[in-house]
């Protein structure tokens, strides 16, 4: 028998997700005692709930979770002021996303997206045999009328991640308001990974669209202000009445005990919370000025990350940066092969990474 003759015909078309090398990997690799991990978005501060803080709310390993996940929703109902019908957690966004394209998406329905975007966007429509359109960004940003414009009827699901994943660039409300105003038979999922960190007066929440807009899903995740990206948490905010069409996806115990009590515990940490948007700012400014000084060419961020490039091949300059201890995510997957992205750090990751990569261009050049 062979069973690639077996394969559903839209898994044979999946590529395999690349997230790069771990840490632990890295420093095998190169010999390294110690390496500064830019590559991800994740939290540089550790996450907003300790393993202690967890091990203090007696979660029982032993039995399955509360598959109502009842308080950790109160809580993001209370912080939001929404109703708890309007909220369904996932294991990471990325379920949801899954969730989301399961619920909707039958073959050759038309999604429709921007390049480069976040890569799971693909993957989903993939899965589920969808057509998939890209939008490119024009020079980082939206284009707004190009997107307007390729709205049709046959779209059944917009995916913008809000700012997006890896140029930091934003939506508008006036943006959201003209695309839900075109998308008259289909879904838009505003993707917020990163909406905390976006203070620009200009930025469109969409979760006030959920109030006024059945067909609006708005995802957040616990992964990056929060910094629990190891424990996978997400959650989808919108109407009721989408929020139970995508429940009927949900596996039972999607989502771990400790996970659930990690979320509340995080939400109520403000401190940690200030404290992370607060480096974010101060530390977006030094990147900046340094990237100024050594004249590299950069985009504006409403994230956690920053793009750059320059007259190279990324790939190169990265893997000169891994050797030295510095994994940052060259950008050639989302055809960008001159651009890098980089998580904002701490003071000392970033000035470390910025003196590392001084290092690597001048080996360039020499
Ligand atoms: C735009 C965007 N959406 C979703 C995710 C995934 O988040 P999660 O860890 O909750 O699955 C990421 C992670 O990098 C992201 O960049």
């Amino acid at each position: 028998m062979n069973i690639n003759n077996l394969i559903n015909p839209s898994v044979t078309k999946l590529k395999s997700y690349n997230p790069g090398l771990s840490m632990e990997a890295v420093k095998k690799k190169y010999n390294l005692d110690s390496v500064t991990k830019l590559a991800s978005n994740e939290n540089p501060f550790g996450p907003a709930a300790t393993i202690d803080d967890i091990k203090n709310e007696n979660v029982s390993l032993e039995r399955y979770p509360d598959a109502t996940s009842e308080s950790l929703i109160e809580s993001i109902a209370s912080t939001y002021s929404l109703s708890e019908q309007s909220i369904i957690l996932g294991n990471g966004s990325d379920e949801l996303l899954q969730m989301i394209g399961q619920c909707f998406l039958n073959p050759k329905d038309e999604v429709l997206t921007v390049q480069p975007t976040f890569s799971i966007y693909k993957l989903v429509s993939t899965i589920c045999a969808a057509t998939y359109k890209e939008i490119p960004l024009n020079n980082f940003q939206y284009d707004i009328p190009a997107l307007l414009q390729a709205i049709t009827p046959k779209t059944k699901l917009i995916f913008l991640a809000n700012p997006n994943n890896p140029t930091g660039t934003l939506l508008t409300q006036s943006d959201i308001e003209q695309i839900l105003s075109k998308l008259t038979n289909g879904i838009l999922v505003l993707d917020q990974a990163y909406a905390e960190f976006a203070s620009d007066p200009s930025y469109g929440n969409g979760i006030p669209f959920i109030q006024t807009h059945k067909n609006v899903c708005v995802l957040q995740t616990f992964s990056k202000l929060y910094g629990l990206a190891g424990l996978r948490l997400g959650y989808a905010l919108g109407h009721p009445e989408l929020i139970s069409l995508i429940a009927k996806l949900k596996m039972p115990f999607n989502v771990n005990s400790m996970a659930l009590k990690a979320g509340t515990i995080a939400l109520k940490n403000k401190k940690f919370i200030q404290k992370t948007l607060d480096n974010n700012e101060t530390e977006k400014a030094f990147i900046y000025a340094e990237f100024d000084r050594l004249k590299i060419s950069y985009v504006e961020t409403h994230a956690n990350f920053i793009l750059f490039y320059g007259d190279w091949f990324a790939a190169d300059v990265t893997e000169k940066l891994l050797q030295k201890g510095i994994i940052v995510r060259p950008l050639n997957s989302f055809g960008l092969p001159n651009a890098i992205r980089v998580s904002i750090g701490t003071r000392d990751q970033n000035q470390n990474f910025i003196d590392t990569l001084t290092l690597c261009l001048n080996q360039k050049e020499s």
